[in-house]
């Protein structure tokens, strides 16, 4: 790219933060310092995220959202800032009204409740969604957001949005994606770094190929192409004998193919391997593990044989690990396992249709340990899943013994 382009790019993206600035009280994004400092990025470093970011994303206040995107600004405007009416009196600031508290301003899932909450909210960073029609992998559809936000998750503390207007939920959706896009853009730059070559000299090219076209742009696609990525969804057989259905699909449950039981439990009660976590708290056992197991090897280790470079060196190494212990515990939260889910109770965070159970199979849950049935159970088969779990909560299983109860409410 050449000079006069870079020049016109940055000036474009001042312009527009200048344009609704200046009233409002200041809310501003946190810097991801977790992978900031996991990429040992420089106090410089950092500040070009931030200043590209600010260019690219503008504020929670004054949110931009280049064509690149696909974004709607007028949905994005209702929903941000602060809360407060417009001169038609409709209501706008409703992310900070409604969900701020639980998701933060950043959507990085870390508002003032956040701690208090099991699960904790999500943070929508990396771009990770659980609840979905589409592939595993793939990003939710506007529909699936706008259906969460109606629905709200069942069992966890993410309410249902029922009572707010078509409108205002489309608005909301529209700035999670918002929120998404611009914490996944922000992982990609900082990632980034890691790969200039000499001549960069630590500094992130400002063009709009790099910034746009090469970091932005490609989360931006994932988002649009999600609709083509619905999961296809096999007719139940409209002459399905239920009873029989039941039971191959108990047979599939505990067979060594889909193996349920593994995690689920004999019982299904969720008793099966329930120590694991999902991504989000993964991240962080992984990242204090490195930290301690650092800092011990650190602490065994002795620099009087060292040679000068080296021991500076591994001043530095010890250095960096007692700011990223700090900055983990400052900038997240304890990590907390998941559990798999009793399926006795017939709560379900995904919806409880047999189609969303269907989608749950099928895909699993992304981001949690939850499997996809895709690849080992035919998709037909997968039916057979479905009426098993449904029919879980009212089995009474005498093989279970005395001991199991019949339909444990009392275990989450
Ligand atoms: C009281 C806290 C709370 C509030 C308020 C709240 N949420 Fe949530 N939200 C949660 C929790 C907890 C989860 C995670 C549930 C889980 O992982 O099973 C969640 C998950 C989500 C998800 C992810 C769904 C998925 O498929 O992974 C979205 C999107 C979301 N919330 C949007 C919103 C929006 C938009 C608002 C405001 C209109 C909002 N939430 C308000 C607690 C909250
Ligand atoms: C490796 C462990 C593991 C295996 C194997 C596993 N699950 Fe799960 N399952 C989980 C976990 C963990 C959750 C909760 C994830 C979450 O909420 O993020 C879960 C959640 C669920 C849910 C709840 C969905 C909802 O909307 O709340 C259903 C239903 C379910 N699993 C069915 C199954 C079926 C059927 C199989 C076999 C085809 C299976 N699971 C295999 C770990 C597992």
């Amino acid at each position: 790219m050449n000079r006069f382009s870079r020049i016109a790019f940055l000036l474009a993206a001042g312009c527009l933060l200048s344009a609704g600035c200046g009233k409002t009280p200041n809310a501003s994004y946190r810097l991801n310092m977790v992978e900031a400092t996991k990429q040992r990025l420089t106090t410089e470093q950092e500040q070009q995220v931030a200043t590209v970011l600010l260019a690219m994303f503008g504020t929670p206040d004054d949110p931009v959202a280049l064509p690149e995107f696909g974004l709607d600004e007028a949905k994005l405007r209702l929903a941000s800032g602060p809360v407060r009416s417009d001169i038609v009196g409709r209501k706008n600031g409703l992310y900070r009204e409604h969900c701020a508290h639980c998701h933060g301003v950043t959507g990085d899932g870390m508002g003032p409740t956040a701690a208090f909450l099991n699960p904790y909210p999500r943070d929508y960073r990396p771009g990770v969604f659980k609840f979905k029609s589409t592939e595993r992998a793939d990003k939710p559809t506007h529909a699936d957001l706008l259906r969460i936000l109606r629905n709200g998750i069942a069992g966890t503390s993410m309410p249902s949005f029922a009572l707010l207007s078509e409108p205002q939920i489309d608005a909301l959706a529209e700035y999670v994606k918002y929120l998404s896009i611009r914490g996944e853009t922000e992982l990609s730059l900082m990632r980034a770094f890691f790969e200039l070559d000499d001549d960069a000299q630590g500094k992130l090219p400002e063009t709009r190929e790099f910034l746009v076209d090469e970091m932005a742009g490609p989360i931006a696609e994932k988002w649009k192409s999600a609709a083509a990525a619905q999961i296809a969804v096999p007719d139940m057989p409209a002459d399905i004998d239920l009873v029989a259905s039941i039971a191959k699909g108990r047979e599939l449950f505990y067979g060594d193919k889909a193996n349920c039981v593994k995690c689920h439990g004999v019982t299904g009660l969720g008793d099966g391997q329930a120590n694991d976590y999902d991504d989000w708290n993964k991240a962080i056992v992984e990242i204090n593990k490195e930290i301690k197991g650092g800092l011990a090897k650190a602490g065994e280790t002795s620099t009087s044989g060292m040679s000068a470079e080296d021991a500076a060196e591994h001043r530095k190494q010890v250095a960096w690990l007692g700011k990223f212990s700090h900055v983990v515990d400052g900038d997240a939260l304890t990590p907390r396992t998941i559990p798999p889910r009793n399926l006795r109770l017939g709560v379900y965070r995904g919806g409880r249709r047999p189609l969303d159970l269907y989608y749950r199979i099928h895909a699993g849950i992304n981001g949690a340990p939850m499997p996809a049935a895709k690849g080992t159970v035919p998709p037909e088969d997968i039916w057979h899943i479905v009426n098993y779990i449904r029919s879980l909560p009212y089995e009474f299983d005498g093989e279970l013994g005395a001991d199991r109860p019949m339909v444990a409410r009392d275990r989450f």
